[in-house]
């Protein structure tokens, strides 16, 4: 990391504060009612453990792998399913948590994968909305922070499967 250059986007504490409004929001739309939230690996694991920990609603948790970018920072425009939930979701509410939105084709194949198996709810909280290079018309419910380009690092993102370790989310220029 001391080779790239790097600039702080989002601080740990600015993130910790956003993601309790997140789940507080959430909170409040899912009342009385049990979710079943689906995190995208490996992005989103972080993200969804804080999630998970701020939300007042119960909850069940599970897993897709769904990998769409190769080793570099530019998406490959092909999504692959890697590993499929565990759980039924028929008649279920469901919350995909996902790290970040780029062109938006992770987010579409896995909603149209899922919506197949008749969830009675279907909705996206996404940590980072990025917004310029979308390739398919899409809109989070949920969004932690918009961005308009960049390339970046931290609480669970990754390049080339570095940095995804930081507490704090960078921006870097490669
Ligand atoms: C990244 C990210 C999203 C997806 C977003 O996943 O975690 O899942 O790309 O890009 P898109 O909107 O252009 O489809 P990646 O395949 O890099 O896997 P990772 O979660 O293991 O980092």
């Amino acid at each position: 990391m001391d080779q790239i250059s790097k600039q702080i986007l989002f601080s740990r504490d600015e993130i910790q504060k956003r993601v309790r409004e997140i789940a507080s929001q959430i909170s409040k739309d899912y009342a009385g009612r049990e979710l079943v939230v689906i995190g995208i690996l490996k992005g989103a694991f972080i993200f969804m453990a804080d999630l998970v920990r701020e939300l007042s609603v119960p909850c069940k948790v599970d897993f897709v792998r769904v990998a769409s970018y190769g080793a570099g920072s530019e998406s490959s425009g092909k999504v692959v399913m890697t590993k499929d939930i565990e759980t039924s979701i028929k008649g279920r509410d469901i919350l995909i948590v996902e790290d970040i939105v780029d062109s938006g084709l992770t987010l579409q194949y896995l909603v149209n994968w899922l919506k197949e198996r008749n969830p009675h709810s279907l909705k996206i909280c996404v940590f980072l909305d990025k917004r310029k290079r979308r390739k398919v018309s899409f809109e989070a419910d949920y969004a932690g922070f918009t961005i308009d380009d960049g390339f970046v690092v931290g609480y669970g993102l990754d390049f080339d499967e570095q940095f995804r370790f930081f507490p704090d989310v960078y921006i870097i220029e490669q």
